[in-house]
């Protein structure tokens, strides 16, 4: 029997779930992208690309589809999504489960500040007296650092956003991870960057540039995660399947004992 899932996606642990969702052949994997990137890279199984139009139509597709199980695997800073799936999942009873990689974690020699908006990083990268900034926070919330007129940013994105954000001055680096701890050290050093801005969307591929400014005293405003909804949470794909395993097995068996004849 084919179980529906439902990835929420968008995220190096979405593709992996479904790959090896796929791979156990027990269940109909369909992935969700939101369509932010143009030719966004598919994953395993089926795909769905686009909103869903608020709680109402996530409800909607949910009936629509049969899904039975849905995992909510959207990045960190996806701070909407995960609320929708939460209402949603309650008000048509399905199991939801969070997939989410760790925090980082300050270390011995890290200059953090951890703040919660973009004020109060700006806040403290004058109160640094900063001149020279990394901002290392993805394209959509760049606005929030224009007018800042008399600080450099080195701006590390993946695309360009259409239209650019009028950050005076600037250099634009289109990369996209894993970097390398030997080219974040070149980086730091090549640009004489004196703060970093970055989210704290844990993982490997981008972490490298944090080593990098513990070994040079470099500070780094942190943005703190947002609030999620109380659902139950995993922190990797193995624990995610093991879940998955686990709702499966207990569906299958209330429904066998609502089948079987009642004992006398
Ligand atoms: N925010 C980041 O820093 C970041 C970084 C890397 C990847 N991403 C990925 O990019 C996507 C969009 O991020 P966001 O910050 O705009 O999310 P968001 O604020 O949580 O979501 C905004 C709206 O986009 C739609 N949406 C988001 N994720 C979706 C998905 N997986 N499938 C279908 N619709 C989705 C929903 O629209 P409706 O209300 O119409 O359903 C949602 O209400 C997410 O899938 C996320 O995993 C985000």
């Amino acid at each position: 029997m084919s179980h529906p899932v439902l990835i929420l996606g968008g995220t190096s642990e979405g593709y992996m779930l479904a790959d090896r969702l796929v791979g156990v052949g027990r269940f109909r994997v369909i992935s969700s992208l939101a369509g932010r990137t143009e030719t966004p890279r598919l994953p395993a199984g089926e795909v769905r690309i686009g909103g869903f139009g608020g709680v109402e139509g996530l409800v909607g597709y949910l009936h629509q589809q049969g899904i039975r199980f849905v995992i909510d695997a959207t990045h960190p800073f996806a701070a909407q999504m995960g609320w929708h799936a939460w209402s949603a999942c309650q008000r048509a009873s399905l199991p939801l489960l969070r997939l989410e990689r760790p925090p980082w974690q300050p270390e011995p020699g890290d200059r953090w500040r951890q703040v919660t908006d973009w004020t109060e990083a700006i806040a403290y990268l004058r109160w640094l007296n900063a001149a020279r900034v990394f901002l290392a926070i993805g394209r959509q919330e760049l606005a929030h650092f224009t007018g800042l007129d008399d600080l450099w940013f080195l701006i590390r994105l993946v695309s360009l956003p259409d239209p650019l954000p009028p950050v005076r001055q600037a250099e634009w680096l289109l990369a996209r991870g894993p970097f390398a701890l030997d080219d974040e050290r070149a980086l730091l050093d090549r640009y004489r960057i004196d703060a970093i801005v970055c989210k704290n969307s844990g993982g490997e591929a981008t972490a490298a540039k944090l080593i990098a400014a513990r070994e040079r005293g470099i500070p780094v405003v942190m943005l703190q995660r947002p609030e999620r909804a109380p659902v139950p949470s995993v922190a990797t794909v193995e624990a995610a399947l093991a879940w998955l395993e686990s709702v499966s097995a207990n569906q299958g068996s209330a429904k066998t004992q609502q089948a079987s004849p009642s004992s006398p």
